[in-house]
């Protein structure tokens, strides 16, 4: 129990360091037990929201949201995926609330005390709290689902009986399950992600609640995490794509065993206009579309939080679609997955550990030099910003794809072909038909003039939609065509939620827009601002122009 100096040095704008002092040098392997007293409050990683700001209106509501670098304004400790531990915590709270957390074991004590416990070893990024007035409903043999009581009903609907097929096929793909439980919680409207894959409870938006499980792709690619990212994790923020391209894969993997290749394909080909849309915004050659990239506190280095965009998910999952197509057999490829997993599980890897690997569980394609071909060299897959220079095959969704694109000629096009249009009956149609099809407009967009407003009256499932998917692509086509008519289904869905990946591309796209639709941003951030989580208020003032104070 000795007093130690203690001092906090700067590091970087996301965190200072502590250094402690230690009474004595300690020999390697000795083990040192050190007690921090701290408080936490106003970090960007602690989340402290009004009854307003939850579904319920009722009571206070606080979680944590620890990836990428977060977690330091939580806990003091070593905030880096590179080191693993295992963690407990003892959590009390006021009468009437419920605490839960990323953890293996969980009790209710007395007092409103809880007590959490986390055996297998992660990363400090996976360690989350959640506390506030919610329930729990069961929805298979090892899940649950956790809500607001007003929300618990229609999150029991959403995912009743389905989630433990996603847990079979994963174990099938890629070895056991090795958390125990599975349970997702949702998550307060401004909740920034779609999901975040807290070990054994995931934490999700609220508008995955679609009514139609539309919106499940968001479940399996945090499934798909419990093998890649929670057991074989990267050991730096510079190189998440092993994070979330492998988890990219593994989830499509996951959906074409239980959806079918079609459906998987045109899911995947709505991933590909993603990037297609970040790369146009950000310019190919941005150091950031490179799937490597350097995490320094300094001028030129990145931070490690503006590596969330889509080139590690999409631009990392062609490359590890790409090592699948040099194997060739979709079964050894399998088979290598499920190796990877048990060869780097409690681990943390670098990009070098991931391919040496693969050449050494392949020595045939280590013989051919296939990390040397020219044009597709591991080396420039890593190193080189832009354009993937391969693309997996999504032909086998065309016969999905195919009518989308064709209709979104139509309304292309400068006379409309009414009769060519009512021909075809979009009311049959899956959500993400009905996404890919808008994105086709928005690429297209400008349309003629009165096009959009036709398409509007026309098809009132898109611009009526209350799927979050429809509504950022229909309030995305309204901004492009400058639909001023309909502006206030831009402010009404920025209203509504606060995920970085829809708010972000509406702004962007507001402050491109006409003078009008810049008012309309600036309007619709000073209202909704509070309620934003602090990094997504951040990246809305760069867009706008406003200062940001780090
Ligand atoms: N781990 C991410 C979310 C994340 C990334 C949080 C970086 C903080 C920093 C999560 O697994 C994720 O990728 N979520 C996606 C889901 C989608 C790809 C299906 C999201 O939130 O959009
Ligand atoms: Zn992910």
């Amino acid at each position: 129990g000795e007093p130690l100096p203690v001092e906090s040095r700067p590091f970087a704008s996301y965190g200072s360091a502590l250094h402690v002092a230690l009474p004595r040098p300690l020999s390697a392997g000795q083990l040192l037990t050190l007690e921090i007293d701290y408080e936490a409050g106003e970090g960007p990683g602690v989340c402290w929201l009004t009854p307003e700001q939850t579904a319920g209106k009722q009571k206070p509501y606080m979680y944590t949201q620890g990836q990428a670098v977060l977690n330091r304004s939580f806990f003091p400790g070593f905030d880096t995926p590179s080191v693993k531990c295992t963690y407990s915590a003892t959590v009390q709270v006021p009468e009437g609330f419920t605490a839960v957390m990323s953890a293996t074991s969980w009790e209710k004590q007395d007092n409103n005390t809880f007590v959490f416990k986390m055996s297998q070893p992660i990363p400090s990024y996976l360690i989350a709290l959640a506390v506030g007035d919610i329930v729990s409903a069961e929805v298979g043999p090892r899940s649950s689902v956790w809500a607001e009581p007003c929300l618990i009903e229609a999150a029991k609907k959403e995912y009743d009986g389905v989630i433990e097929e996603f847990l079979a096929v994963g174990e099938k793909l890629f070895g056991p399950y090795v958390w125990g439980r599975y349970d997702i919680l949702f998550m307060p409207p401004s909740f920034p992600f779609g999901g975040m894959e807290n070990p054994c409870l995931t934490f999700v938006t609220p508008c995955l609640l679609a009514g139609d499980r539309s919106l499940v792709d968001v479940i399996i690619h945090e499934i798909s995490h419990s093998w890649f990212g929670n057991l074989v994790t990267n050991a730096t923020w510079g190189e998440f794509w092993l994070n979330e391209g492998f988890t990219m894969y593994a989830q499509r993997r996951i959906s074409t065993e239980v959806y079918g290749l079609a459906y998987t394909c045109l899911e995947a080909a709505t991933g590909r206009a993603l990037l297609r849309q970040h790369m146009d915004n950000t310019g190919e050659d941005h150091p950031l579309n490179k799937l490597r990239v350097i995490i320094e506190p300094g001028l030129w280095g990145v931070n490690p939080d503006d590596t969330y965009n889509e080139t590690p998910y999409e631009k990392g999952y062609c490359f590890v679609s790409y090592l699948a197509h040099l194997v060739g057999e979709q079964s050894k490829f399998d088979a290598f997955l499920q190796a990877y997993v048990n060869r780097f599980k409690f681990q943390s890897i670098t990009a070098d550990d991931a391919l040496g690997f693969f050449l050494e569980y392949f020595p045939e394609l280590k013989e051919k030099g296939v990390d040397s071909i020219p044009g597709f060299e591991f080396d420039r897959w890593l190193n080189a910003p832009g354009w993937p220079p391969f693309l997996p095959d999504l032909s086998p969704g065309e016969q999905l794809m195919k009518p989308a694109d064709e209709l979104a000629e139509l309304w292309a096009a400068d006379g409309l072909n009414m009769e060519a249009i009512e021909a075809v009956d979009i009311t049959v149609w899956r959500t993400y038909q009905l996404v890919y099809f808008l994105d086709q407009v928005l690429q297209k967009s400008p349309l003629p003039e009165g096009n959009v407003e036709r398409l509007s009256k026309m098809y009132p499932k898109i611009s009526k939609a209350q799927n979050a998917e429809l509504r950022l692509r229909w309030c995305q086509i309204v901004l492009k065509n400058n639909l001023e008519a309909e502006y206030s289904k831009v402010k009404d869905f920025l209203h509504s939620q606060g995920k970085q990946k829809y708010t972000l591309p509406l702004y962007r796209a507001m402050w491109a827009g006409s003078e009008s639709a810049r008012a309309l941003a600036m309007e619709t951030f000073s209202a909704t601002a509070p309620q934003l989580h602090v990094n997504v208020q951040n990246y809305v003032k760069k867009i706008l122009g406003l200062e940001v104070v780090e």
